[in-house]
């Protein structure tokens, strides 16, 4: 190896500094998983229906055409020129900053708390964040219109709004008024992403997809995925919805072939009349498994409130100190350590996000893996021992 050859002198100086995302996963990897928001009812797939994927000795369709004739009509959109798909939404986010953002120069606007990785994507790319705290008062976790205004004011203007809703891990779906608001701001000079990853588990009336409104808004990005409500996080695939015109600069963008055959094979069966019917019925089973989740976990001694609006698959809940007088991250940390290492049970910490403090993100469960849960968290919050599983 040549003497002058130094990694670390050639990377760029925003990768060596790089948090990357972390997940509860790179830590603990096995037991029940409540932590990543997953379908914890599994794949809305038969396994056959998985299988069998033929020619996979040619290349995948680039423009993944048959998937997006689908997604117009379960959606309700116009045409398939207002669709990319992309590898999870995670690789949507990536490809957004990319395409708007120069390295160095330009900034992205965030309302924590907030899923991290339109942080990580930023950092990646060498692109500032600029963050506008929710509204945390009470758990409403609501935009603050007034104040992204503000910052939006300033020169430069940040180039993406993202904002995400439901939120993560906020379980709250941000009023449509307020997303009209920032649409229509006059010192909005760049694009608007709405993260609609949730989407499928609100209620019709109060958290309808404000997808349609790309059709109005040549500014609007909403991102959906299938690995939620479809219960296919394995597969990635994600969906950007936008004005055509965004879209082509999408397909510019990417991989030639990122969508691959064995993805592509899969997301179509998911897409079928029957399988959005059956992806519909486990969507209302999850709903009433977390209404139970709720009514159970907040009878326990040392639960303290639940946060948001429990518009998504997860609900965000605090833990109280000994006295059961405030929230407290040292005893929601100690409880997600010990569930995820003696218990078997992995939940999400998420003390440390702004408005969040002593709080679990825990994902609803299967009745079984919900009732194991309550009866863990029961003895741990109760100081009895529970028996190691
Ligand atoms: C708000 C939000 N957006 C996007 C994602 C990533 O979705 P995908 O699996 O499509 O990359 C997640 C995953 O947890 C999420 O919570």
């Amino acid at each position: 190896m040549s003497k002058s050859f130094s990694l670390e002198s050639i990377v760029r100086p925003n990768i060596l500094s790089l948090t990357p995302y972390r997940c509860a996963r790179d830590d603990y990897g096995s037991g029940i998983l409540l932590d990543a928001n997953e379908n914890s009812f599994g794949s809305i797939l038969q396994e056959d229906e998985s299988l069998l994927v033929k020619d996979l000795h040619r290349y995948p369709d680039p423009n993944q055409v048959l998937i997006k004739e689908r997604l117009v009509s379960f959606r309700g959109l116009q045409s398939i020129d207002y669709l990319f798909l992309g590898v999870g939404s995670d690789e949507i986010i990536d490809l957004v900053i990319r395409i708007f953002c120069v390295p160095g120069k330009d900034k992205i606007l965030i309302t924590p708390p907030t899923y991290g990785m339109y942080s990580v994507c930023a950092n990646i790319n060498d692109v500032q964040v600029i963050k506008v705290n929710l509204d945390v008062d009470d758990g409403k976790f609501q935009l603050k219109p007034d104040k992204i205004s503000e910052a939006l004011s300033e020169n430069p203007s940040p180039k993406i709004v993202f904002l995400c809703s439901p939120g993560n891990p906020t379980s709250t779906c941000l009023s449509h008024n307020t997303i009209k608001a920032v649409l229509d701001d006059p010192n909005l000079k760049g694009v608007v992403v709405i993260d609609e990853a949730y989407i499928d588990f609100t209620e019709e009336t109060e958290g309808a997809s404000v997808a349609k409104w790309v059709e109005k808004y040549p500014n609007l990005i909403v991102m959906q995925t299938l690995s939620k409500s479809f219960g296919l996080a394995g597969i990635r695939l994600g969906i950007c919805i936008a004005d055509p015109k965004i879209i082509r600069l999408m397909n510019n963008t990417k991989a030639p072939y990122n969508i691959n055959s064995l993805t592509s094979h899969t997301a179509l069966n998911a897409l079928s009349l029957q399988n959005i019917t059956k992806m519909r019925e486990t969507v209302r089973q999850i709903r009433a498994e977390r209404e139970k989740l709720i009514s159970s976990i907040t009878s326990i001694t040392g639960i303290g409130k639940l946060l948001g609006a429990n518009n998504a698959n997860f609900i965000l809940v605090q833990i109280l100190d000994e006295a059961c007088e405030k929230p407290s991250n040292e005893r929601a940390h100690w409880i997600y350590k010990e569930l995820a290492e003696n218990q078997g049970i992995v939940v999400r910490f998420r003390g440390k996000e702004f408005g969040c403090e002593g709080c679990l993100r825990i994902t609803v469960g299967t009745p079984q893996e919900n009732e194991i849960l309550l009866e863990k968290l029961k003895h741990l919050l109760g100081g009895t021992t529970v028996k190691s599983t």
